[in-house]
C-alpha cells in the first residue's frame, strides 16, 4: 500500500484483521480433521486481494461496517473453495508455499473440502439478504464455467486468443466484480456507483489473471509460493503460449514443439522455462498483449479510457 495515508493504511488494516477473525472463527469445525484440512489453505496466507477491494470499494460510500467485513470473507472463501478445486484440477502440488489439500488429504477430500467452504461463504453471505446470495451464487456459476472452460481446448473455428480472455472473464474476472460490487453496495453507495465498481473489477480481474498467467512462466517457486510453469506442463493456451504457437520465426520452432509436447519430464518443464516464452522484453508478448487488450476493447470486456 505504498503512498497510501497512514489513515488509509490503519482503516484497510483493521478491517482486514475483522475479515481474517471472521474466516478463522466460521472455517473452525466440531470434527478435527475437517477443522484442519479447511483451516489448510487459509492459514498458510494469501494476498487478501479481495477483501481488500471489498474494502476499499466501501469507501466511495460511507466505508467499512459490519456487512462490507462479512461480505468480504464471503469472496474470500469463495475463493478460498474455488482454490482447492483449481489445485486438483490443474494437478498442482504447492500453493501459498504449502503442499495443496490434494497433495495432502487426496483428490476427494480437496474437492469435498471446496464444497464445504463455498457452503459455509454461502451461509455468510445468506446474512446480507436475497440480493447478496443471488450475486454470489450467479458469480459462482460464471466461474466454474470459466474453469470449465478453462480445461478444455479451444473449440475448432473460434480464435484461441478470443476464448481464453472469455474463460478469464469467467474464471477470475467475475469473483473480482463482485468483490468491488459488495463493498460498493454495502458501503451505501448509489447504484450507478455500485455498476461502476462491478464494471471496474471485472476489468481488474482480468488483468490480474493475465498478471498471473505471465508469472507462472517468469517467477520463482519462491516468489510465487506455486510450482512455476503448472500452465505449460498442463497444456494451458495462455496468452504467452498462444503468440509463441502462432509465430512463423524459425527461432520458434524448438519451443513450439516443447509446447505441443509432453512436459511432463522436469527437464523439458525447464528447457520451455528457460526459453523465451514471456521472458521481459520479448517481442511476442509485448505484441501479444496490444494485441489482446485491442482485442478486449472490440468485444467490449474491456473499456480504455
Ligand atoms: C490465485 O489467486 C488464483 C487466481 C485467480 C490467479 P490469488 O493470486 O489471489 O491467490 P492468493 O489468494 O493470493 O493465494
Ligand atoms: C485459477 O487460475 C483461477 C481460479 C478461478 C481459481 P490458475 O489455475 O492460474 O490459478 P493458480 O495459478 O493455480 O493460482
Ligand atoms: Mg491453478
Ligand atoms: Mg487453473
Ligand atoms: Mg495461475
Amino acid at each position: 500500500m505504498a503512498g497510501s495515508s497512514p489513515a488509509l493504511v490503519e482503516s484497510l488494516s483493521a478491517g482486514l484483521a475483522e475479515v481474517d477473525a471472521l474466516l478463522l472463527r466460521r472455517v473452525d469445525h466440531s470434527d478435527a480433521f475437517i477443522a484442519e484440512a479447511s483451516g489448510h489453505l487459509l492459514e498458510a496466507g494469501g494476498k487478501r486481494f479481495r477483501p481488500l477491494l471489498t474494502l476499499l470499494s466501501s469507501l466511495l460510500g460511507s466505508g467499512p461496517n459490519e456487512s462490507v467485513v462479512a461480505a468480504a470473507a464471503g469472496v474470500e472463501l469463495t475463493h478460498l473453495a474455488s482454490l482447492y478445486h483449481d489445485d486438483v484440477m490443474d494437478e498442482a502440488s504447492v500453493r501459498r508455499s504449502v503442499s495443496t489439500a490434494n497433495a495432502r488429504y487426496g483428490n476427494s477430500t480437496a474437492i469435498l473440502v471446496g464444497d464445504l467452504l463455498f457452503g459455509t461463504a454461502s451461509d455468510i453471505v445468506a446474512d446480507l439478504g436475497p440480493e447478496a446470495v443471488k450475486i454470489q451464487a450467479q458469480t459462482f456459476v460464471r466461474l466454474c464455467s470459466g474453469q470449465i472452460r478453462d480445461d478444455r481446448p479451444c473449440p475448432a473455428g473460434v480464435d484461441p486468443t478470443e476464448y481464453y480472455l472469455g474463460v478469464l472473464a469467467d474464471k477470475t474476472g467475475v469473483l473480482i466484480a463482485t468483490a468491488a460490487r459488495y463493498g460498493a453496495m454495502f458501503g451505501g453507495c448509489p447504484p450507478e456507483v455500485v455498476e461502476t465498481m462491478r464494471e471496474f473489477g471485472e476489468q481488474l480481474g482480468i488483468a490480474f489473471q493475465l498478471a498471473d498467467d505471465l508469472i507462472d512462466i517468469e517467477s520463482t517457486a519462491q516468489e510465487l509460493g506455486k510450482t512455476p510453469g503448472t500452465d505449460l506442463r498442463e497444456g494451458k493456451r495462455t496468452l504467452p503460449v498462444i503468440y509463441v504457437l502462432a509465430s512463423t520465426d524459425p527461432a520458434d520452432a524448438r519451443l513450439q514443439s516443447l509446447l505441443l509436447g509432453d512436459l511432463s519430464s522436469d527437464a523439458a518443464l525447464a528447457e520451455a522455462l528457460e526459453s523465451q516464452v514471456g521472458a521481459p522484453g520479448d517481442r511476442s508478448t509485448l505484441e501479444g498483449g496490444e494485441a489482446a487488450v485491442a482485442m478486449m476493447v472490440r468485444h467490449g470486456i474491456l473499456t480504455r479510457s
